[in-house]
């Protein structure tokens, strides 16, 4: 991984803390969903509109997949574009407007407190709108546009469109405002910001990502992106359309059709990366982005299925699809992920400014690597289990999978511990981190 044009920073990487506020706050999420994970998977089993479903469905996607999506992408974002953050101090009071929605908004969602569930989604929404505001910004002073910077346009799209919904759904909580349409528009929301802005980004931040880390990126097949794109987004936004216009099932078919069809150009292209990857070595990154991308094919194939057999609103095959894309797609490709920008984020922070002068850790001795793989054995038990459970309706199965996943998120929440004890001097010394050779930077910041 290098610094500078193809790397994770470069001379338009804003102040390291603005990702880190968000990153910090997400692992504390991720560190509520762990402890919490026990006893909430049984929820799964409950049906989708139980109000601790919903409190726990937030604390993972607003607590933990949001935040993680606003503060690495404002790190990825100007080294995709090669242009600086519009504004770093306007990303800042995101932040603030965020977590205090996101502070009100659980508590509210989980009694139905209204006062709390509206001014937390108000707030939040405020936050996450800044957010876009500032990347629209930057993506309008932006050199060119490449097929990784349209995914990151075209997420956002579906990001508004879900934040949108969701504030309609959050004012309308306990009224009798939309009537029978509102599981429409529940589903609605739920489509937009898991297939439109969460998928959609992560599948074109991947490709720069895994490009970055297995130094493949010029081995990208272009084509095969720009497909992968037009159904992935095209799809979710006919399913979503479809729902709040009330559509046939034919239509919300079709959207679950192309929602599959940008799944396997997805897949191929990650597997091809993999596969033509210089750097040969096991990283710990590879079988949780592999974990993504099978619970991707089997939620999108489960999808289609649910929308050709006219299945049920109350049907726990709706419930199993929200939780691959929450649980399978986005936290285990965040987990994956964050293995890669964190270490570099706390190198570059801790060890860039002596390296060459002193000997220094490699970015895989930031953390314990038999206990990230142990961790990754807990997390597909987790999601395997919790699935299953969900489909046999039964309940110490889901207890079981809880567990496992308190396992696999606490063998990542201890790594990522360790990875922040680096931060600090006071709690390593340069010679306690290095086990191995001795790296260096060359001139062109590249870490041998
Ligand atoms: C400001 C941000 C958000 C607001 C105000 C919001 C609001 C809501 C509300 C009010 C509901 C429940 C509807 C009801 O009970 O009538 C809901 C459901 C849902 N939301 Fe959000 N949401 C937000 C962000 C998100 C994000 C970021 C995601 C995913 C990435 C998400 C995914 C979902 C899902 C999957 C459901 C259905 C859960 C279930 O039925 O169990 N929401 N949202």
């Amino acid at each position: 991984m290098t610094a500078g044009p193809g790397g994770l920073s470069s001379k338009h990487g804003p102040a390291l803390d603005l990702p880190g506020r968000f990153m910090i706050l997400a692992m504390v999420m991720l560190a509520a969903v762990a402890v919490a994970s026990p006893v909430a998977y049984p929820l799964l089993l409950d049906g989708f509109y139980a109000p601790r479903l919903l409190a726990f469905v937030h604390l993972n996607t607003l607590g933990v997949i949001a935040a993680i999506l606003l503060g690495a992408s404002s790190q990825l974002i100007p080294v995709v574009l090669q242009t600086p953050l519009a504004s770093v101090s306007l990303g800042r009071i995101s932040f603030w407007f965020f977590i205090a929605g996101i502070l009100f908004f659980l508590p509210g969602i989980l009694v139905t407190w209204r006062p709390g569930l509206v001014l937390g989604a108000a707030l939040a929404f405020a936050g996450m709108v800044l957010y876009v505001a500032v990347v629209v910004l930057t993506l309008r002073s932006a050199p060119h546009l490449d097929v990784v910077s349209w995914h990151i346009t075209l997420a956002l799209a579906g990001l508004v469109g879900g934040l949108v919904v969701g504030l309609l759904l959050a004012v309308s909580k306990g009224t009798a405002a939309l009537g029978a349409s509102i599981f429409r528009i529940l589903a609605a929301h739920a489509t937009l910001m898991l297939a439109a802005w969460v998928v959609v980004m992560l599948n074109g931040v991947a490709y720069r990502l895994v490009g970055m880390f297995t130094l493949s990126e010029d081995q990208l097949w272009h084509r095969t992106a720009w497909a992968e794109l037009f159904f992935s987004a095209g799809g979710a936004w006919l399913l979503a359309g479809g729902l709040l216009a009330d559509a046939p099932r034919t239509v919300l078919g079709a959207g679950a059709l192309a929602i599959l069809f940008g799944q396997l150009p997805f897949g191929a292209q990650l597997l091809h990366l993999y596969h033509v990857r210089r750097r040969r070595g096991f990283d710990i990154h590879i079988p949780y982005v592999l974990t993504a991308i099978a619970c991707g094919l089997l939620a999108s194939l489960l999808l289609v299925v649910g929308f050709v057999d006219g299945r049920s609103m109350n049907s726990s095959l709706w419930v199993a699809i929200g939780w691959l894309a929450i649980g399978g797609i986005a936290i285990s490709a965040i987990q994956g992920f964050f293995y890669k920008i964190a270490t570099f984020l706390v190198w570059l922070h801790r060890y860039a400014p002596v390296a060459g002068r002193t000997r220094v850790p490699r970015l895989e001795d930031l953390y314990d690597r038999r206990l990230a793989k142990t961790g990754w054995i807990f997390w597909v038990g987790a999601q395997a289990g919790s699935l299953a459970a969900i489909f046999l309706s039964n309940r110490s199965l889901a207890t079981a999978a809880g567990i496992a996943a308190l396992a696999g998120l606490g063998c990542f929440l201890v790594n990522v511990a360790r990875m922040a004890a680096h931060v600090w001097p006071a709690m390593t010394t340069t010679q306690d981190a290095v086990h191995g050779g001795v790296p260096r930077i060359g001139k062109e910041g590249r870490i041998s």
